[in-house]
């Protein structure tokens, strides 16, 4: 017969797990002026590791997040912004353009792909959203976990300059498309 501690042990356990996949450390968001965190992610396949850190290190650039690949709005909107602006912004010397998500790097290859984006934007996968939490944007929603499965990423794009954030738009709702469009979020940079 179970005894009531190992029942109350085991109840305990069960909450403690619970709150790790739904209670994730929250860290603050990264401000203008901060560089990047050092976290590695993923480009084309999980072998393949990227420093974020040094992603811009001695660079302009410009990151933007996204909740998911192929949801609706990053592939007919946000991705496609940023695909369409990569010749102007390389002309203009912003040479880095790169998309994360919390995806992994296999989805996020095909869903470049799918989209045009080689040689124009980079697809990173954050796939245990570390990088995603050390700059303080996950998307901390629990209606967003009933549709997208586990945390991820709030919609957003920061532009860099040497590995230094120097000016970010966080979509107000995390999901929405307004600040951090291409057309939108440039317009100040340019
Ligand atoms: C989107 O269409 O971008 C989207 C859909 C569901 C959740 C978050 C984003």
């Amino acid at each position: 017969m179970i005894s009531t501690t190992l029942l109350q042990k085991g109840v305990l356990a069960s909450l403690c797990i619970r709150m790790q996949h739904t209670t994730p450390m929250t860290s603050m968001q990264i401000q203008v002026g901060q560089c990047l965190p050092d976290v590695m992610v993923h480009e084309g396949d999980p072998g393949n590791g990227i420093s974020m850190a040094q992603l811009f290190r001695g660079k302009r650039g410009v990151l933007f997040g996204v909740p998911g690949a192929f949801t609706p709005g990053c592939s007919k909107s946000h991705l496609p912004g940023f695909i369409q602006m990569s010749e102007d912004l390389r002309a203009r010397g912003i040479c880095e353009i790169a998309c994360i998500s919390v995806n992994d790097a296999f989805v996020m290859s095909a869903w470049g792909k799918q989209n045009g984006a080689d040689g124009r934007v980079r697809m990173l996968a954050d796939p245990t959203g570390a990088f995603t939490q050390a700059v303080g944007l996950l998307l901390n929603n629990n209606q967003m976990v009933q549709v997208l499965g586990n945390f991820r990423s709030q919609r957003y794009a920061m532009y860099i300059e040497d590995g230094v954030c120097r000016k970010i738009s966080v979509e107000p709702d995390g999901t929405g498309l307004s600040c951090s469009l291409a057309q939108n979020f440039l317009s100040g940079v340019l």
